[in-house]
């Protein structure tokens, strides 16, 4: 098992870009993957989690090439995948397992679907519900539908469904159901989630229209293959933005990142706290792409993050806890309960290291309250096996006094390869 050692950053002057956008890059393979035609990705992530959709539409019968790790061709099955000869692995991915099983459900072939511990322990019955609504039939080998899953697929006739969180695995799971479905599918969701699946759904043909918070799409459809230019994963540049934005002098560009206004909401939440952030969209469609700017050593004071805003900046919440620890006051995240379900208990794991690195911190049911403003000492921590909480204690290890021990580094794989090397190269031009 890997570990990060890590000594603080004292300076900070870069310009780069971070590594694809996960989302993204999962959607490609599987829009790809069932379209017609051939479907080109540059910019392609390729993590763990991507590699996972990847393999399990290789299973399923798509020809796939890598021109380069971050460049694939995929020749489309046409909405007819081969049923795979042994059981998909889907690792540590939540978004290969739910899409997917969207996908599976309308296959006329029986697929089990299975992950590591985490994704083990993660509630599918979120995507089981809608699904059987559709017609499938879904046996989970879990309590309380947790995975494996066996997916018999079957014709599948549309449906409604409301769902009850605000989840982008959820939605396209069903709207991935719903182009096979015949009729009428209405899906709708509390608040919006990220909308990826709405951006590039169009890209590949597929049509359906929103009405206020409900996506009614009339299958079944087919989809055709297209080009697509993955933008770097704002999930991935939110760790140097709330770097630079706590260190003194620094001064930071991140360029072609992915600025999608339902993923950004980190970005608000940093302004009102008084970073010196500037952010310029260059490229709108079908994914907006642009430059980052942050100065460093603006004085941060505490802000408050809840409601509408969580879905936007449900992955950033760690490395936001991470910046609240820099800020003057009390910083609250509220209805953030779905952290618990991510790949760890996130408000509990970050509540456990930010107090080893000196943070005084609440915990409470749906989120955290943490007090900031002291100096952070280094501390030896546990990442859990999940990326972001790894990440975004290396992060705070830049920014405390002394040495920083994270554990358990390997999970970093699934979403930034790349982030200890560039660690790495920071330090290195930092001396
Ligand atoms: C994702 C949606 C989010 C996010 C995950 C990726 C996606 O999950 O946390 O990292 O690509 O659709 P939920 O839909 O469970 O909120």
């Amino acid at each position: 098992m890997s570990q990060l050692e890590i000594r603080p950053l004292h300076k900070l002057q870069a310009e780069f870009s971070v590594p694809g956008d996960k989302s993204i890059s999962h959607r490609g393979v599987m829009f790809g993957g069932i379209a017609h035609g051939t479907t080109r990705i540059r910019g392609f992530l390729p993590g763990e989690d991507c590699l996972s959709t990847l393999h399990a539409f290789q299973a399923l019968g798509a020809r796939i090439d890598r021109l380069a790790p971050d460049e694939v061709v995929i020749e489309g099955r046409n909405g007819q995948l081969l049923a795979p000869s042994e059981a998909i692995d889907c690792g540590n991915s939540g978004t290969t397992m739910r899409l997917l099983a969207g996908i599976l459900s309308a296959q006329p072939f029986t697929t089990r679907l299975f992950g590591d511990a985490s994704l083990s322990r993660r509630p599918m019955a979120r995507i089981t519900e809608p699904l059987r609504l559709f017609g499938a039939e879904i046996l989970c080998e879990g309590k309380d539908d947790r995975p494996p899953l066996n997916i018999r697929g079957s014709s599948l006739k549309a449906t409604t469904f409301r769902s009850h969180v605000a989840s982008a695995q959820v939605k396209s799971c069903v709207l991935l159901a719903a182009l096979f479905a015949r009729g009428k599918t209405d899906f709708s969701e509390p608040s919006l989630s990220r909308d990826h699946t709405e951006r590039l759904l169009p890209a590949f043909g597929a049509t359906f229209r929103r009405e206020k918070n409900h996506l009614i799409m009339h299958g079944p459809q087919r989809l055709e293959g297209t080009d697509l230019e993955v933008p770097g994963d704002f999930s991935s540049g939110a760790f140097w933005i709330v770097l630079a934005a706590g260190l003194p002098g620094a001064r930071l560009t991140l360029r072609r990142l992915g600025l999608n206004p339902t993923r950004t909401a980190l970005l608000s939440a940093l302004l009102r706290m008084g970073a010196g952030i500037v952010e310029k969209v260059e490229e709108p469609l079908p994914e907006p792409m642009g430059t980052v700017y942050v100065e460093g050593g603006q004085k941060l004071r505490a802000t408050s993050v809840g409601g509408k805003e969580i879905p936007a900046l449900i992955d950033e919440i760690p490395i936001l806890a991470a910046a609240a620890a820099l800020a003057q006051g009390i910083t609250e995240i509220r209805d953030a309960a779905e952290l618990r379900h991510k790949e760890s208990d996130r408000l509990a794991v970050m509540a456990k290291n930010l107090r080893l690195f000196g943070v005084p911190v609440e915990e409470r049911p749906d989120g955290l309250a943490i007090e900031g403003g002291r100096s952070l000492v280094g501390a030896e921590v546990e990442s859990h096996g999940d990326h972001r909480i790894a990440m975004s204690c290396a992060i705070l290890g830049l920014l405390a006094k002394g040495r920083t021990v994270v554990k358990d580094t390997d999970c970093i794989e699934t979403s930034y390869p790349g982030f200890a090397k560039q660690i790495a190269l920071l330090q290195e031009l930092g001396r």
